[in-house]
């Protein structure tokens, strides 16, 4: 897993290197595709229930499960990618809102309490606690910051398949829910809107704009729990890229 997961990062990187106002999301998820490939991974999204592309790509009041098109991006915006990875029978999921170009303050306000939401639920976890504790960190660090958390969406576990029991929702009670343990890894990621909202879905039948037009970010992280606890297998820069065994070269 750590090794599929060392892929998608290098694939988000590639989409980040180009990622700019100008660009189109369908650009961004040639680079993404080509990468996954490249390395000999497969991406985790396309074909799953019909899904047509390898980035999910959310702008802006989108909550997730856009869809890449001919859009191009401009200076303002905020765009959610989200992006999934086989390698040798193991899924990796992991998910940022990027600022393109300027954004407002509120709206980068929005990024950075979401990816501390992240961080939090992360740092909640022990090994012998509850899921509980996972999602209640998240939904305070949110809350305190007057924001919501969006409820039709959660996180899951992550394995052999990219959905895996249990749920992580993004609220919940601490001290509640499955216990944490060795060899347990979960798909962490808040979805948070500027305001209390609903989500909906579009006739395209996947992308999930705010009711309201909210704007929405997501942040995920592909976190194993270890005996000496969190471990972030899609952590942003972890230790130089390389894995082991072959099938796998830096590229
Ligand atoms: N990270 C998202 C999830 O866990 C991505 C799914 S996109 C899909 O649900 F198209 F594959 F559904
Ligand atoms: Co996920």
């Amino acid at each position: 897993m750590a090794e599929a997961a060392a892929i998608n990062r290098r694939a988000l990187q590639a989409v980040e290197a180009i990622m700019a106002p100008g660009v189109s999301t369908a650009e961004l998820n040639r680079i993404a595709e080509d990468t996954i490939v490249s390395l000999g991974g497969r991406p985790a999204f396309k074909g799953y229930r019909g899904f047509p592309a390898t980035l999910c790509t959310s702008l802006n009041d989108v909550v997730v499960h856009g869809i890449p098109n001919d859009r191009l991006l401009r200076d303002g915006d905020i765009l959610s990618i989200d992006i999934g990875t086989f390698f040798r029978g193991y899924a990796a999921d992991m998910a940022k809102t990027y600022a393109i170009g300027t954004i407002s303050q509120e709206a980068q306000r929005l990024l950075d309490v979401t990816e501390h939401s992240l961080f939090a639920g992360i740092a909640a976890i022990r090994v012998g606690g509850r899921l509980g504790d996972v999602s209640a960190a998240v939904q305070a660090v949110v809350e305190e910051a007057g924001f919501w958390v969006v409820r039709e969406f959660v996180g899951h576990g992550i394995g052999r398949d990219f959905h895996e029991a249990p749920e992580v929702p993004n609220f919940g009670r601490a001290g509640k829910g499955p216990l944490l343990r060795p060899g347990l890894v979960l798909a962490i990621e808040p979805m948070v809107t500027q305001r209390q909202t609903r989500v909906k879905i579009l006739d395209d039948q996947w992308t999930a704009p705010t009711v309201d037009g909210s704007l929405a970010a997501h942040f995920e992280h592909t976190v194993a729990i270890t005996k000496d606890g969190p471990r972030v297998l899609t952590a942003y820069d972890p230790e130089p890229f390389a894995v082991s065994g072959g099938g796998v070269h830096g590229a």
